[in-house]
């Protein structure tokens, strides 16, 4: 047997909901194809906070860069956000991302079959999208120097951050990204403001330089303004888009939307070399937590690209896909993705689904 160590963070608002529900599918795929797992639960976030003071524990991130994988719920909520900044959840979730230096955040947009009707776009432009945006994820103007709020001359508050790349930070996100797109439809679009910012001249000069090592690929450009509007307008158009830190996350909620909901994106941030971490993109919705109203099926994915894209255990990984699917063939929907001639159901039902899903299954060939 297989085994592997894995750290969960469940955090904050329905992080928990969806990760102990997440956690369950894992172990249930993974046993099916011979692979043991030893979860380790550590705290994050807001919990952290409340728990120990700091968003992110040095024993959090000992665990995390001992495991083989990192399943992450998600951080923040109402009751910090008024906190000094390094004493916010989302702190503690940056500090993470830099600590296992997990610069590269795939994050898959694919409509499924059976939710074109959850999308607010129409059928037509909505049916067979199938788009991953790599994100960029430790860099630019999250973590470029000079940053803060200082008092001007005129006595007047002043905030300000710096949007900053290196060219080796990069090529690196472009290579994973070429790489990424060989492994797809060959199609890369960079996004970037290289009409404004400096930083996204660098950014367009060094993708543009490394495609000549990439002939199988075909690269263009677009302004993120541009790419924002062409998302909703033709996202079929996209393949394999790369772009910046804060690019990424705006494009990338706005992508996810073209699925159903933001209640249906995984991703997966992964490093050279150590592991990586895996969650969805949305975040705590203190709106609706507690109340067993959370989309798990992000999460759930999260688990697949775990396997998938952390472990390299692909067999595992398609039972989850293919027992999330299961569960949407039989109607199942979270409020999230609810249309007519569905069934409503919480959080909870739609992960027991999924877990039944993974035990009927014929195994994979
Ligand atoms: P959010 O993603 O938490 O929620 C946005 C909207 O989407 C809300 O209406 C929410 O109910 C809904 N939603 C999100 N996930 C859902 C799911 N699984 N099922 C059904 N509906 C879902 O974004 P926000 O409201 O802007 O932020 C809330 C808190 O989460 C903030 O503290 C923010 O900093 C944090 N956040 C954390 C992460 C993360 O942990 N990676 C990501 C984004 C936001
Ligand atoms: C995400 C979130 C985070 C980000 C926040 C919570 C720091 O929005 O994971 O997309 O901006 O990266
Ligand atoms: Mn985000």
């Amino acid at each position: 047997k297989k085994r592997y160590n894995i750290t969960l963070l469940p955090g904050d608002g329905i992080g928990p909901e969806v990760i102990s529900i997440a956690k369950n599918v894992l172990q249930q795929a993974g046993s099916l194809e011979g692979l043991e797992f030893s979860f380790k639960e550590m705290a994050v976030g807001g919990a952290a906070l409340d728990l120990v003071g700091v968003p992110l524990p040095e024993e959090t991130l000992t665990a995390a860069k001992e495991a083989d994988a990192v399943l992450l719920g998600a951080i923040g909520g109402y009751k910090w956000d008024k906190n000094e900044k390094h004493l916010k959840p989302e702190t503690g979730l940056l500090q993470l991302r830099a600590g296992l230096k997990v610069f590269a955040n795939l994050r898959p947009a694919t409509v499924l079959p059976q939710l074109v009707d959850a999308s607010t776009l129409k059928r037509e432009v909505a049916e067979g999208v199938d788009l991953m945006v790599v994100r960029e994820l430790t860099g630019g103007i999250y973590f470029g120097q000079p940053r803060g709020i200082k008092t001007n001359e005129n006595g007047e508050e002043v905030g300000f951050n710096t949007e900053v790349y290196a060219a080796h930070e990069i090529d690196r996100i472009a290579r994973v990204a070429f790489e990424t797109a060989r492994k797809r439809r060959g199609k890369l679009c960079s996004v970037d403001k290289a009409n404004v910012l400096e930083a996204s001249i660098l950014w367009r000069k060094r993708v543009t330089a490394l495609a000549a090592e990439y002939p199988d690929v075909e690269l263009s450009h677009m302004y993120v303004d541009n790419a924002a509007m062409q998302l909703v307008r033709d996202p079929k158009q996209f393949d394999t888009i790369v772009t910046n830190n804060i690019f990424g996350d705006i494009l990338s909620d706005e992508a996810s939307m073209i699925t159903g909901s933001i209640g249906m994106l995984p991703s997966a941030s992964l490093s050279d070399s150590g592991p990586g971490v895996f969650e969805p993109i949305h975040g705590s919705a203190p709106d609706i937590a507690g109340q067993d109203k959370a989309n798990p099926l992000a999460t759930i994915l999260s688990a697949a690209m775990l396997l998938k894209y952390g472990l390299g255990e692909e067999k595992a990984a398609k039972r989850i896909e293919d027992a999330v699917l299961a569960a949407l063939n039989k109607g199942l929907r979270t409020g999230d993705i609810h249309s007519a001639g569905t069934k409503l159901v919480g959080c909870k039902e739609m992960g027991e689904e999924v877990l039944k899903s993974v035990d009927s299954q014929v195994p994979a060939s």
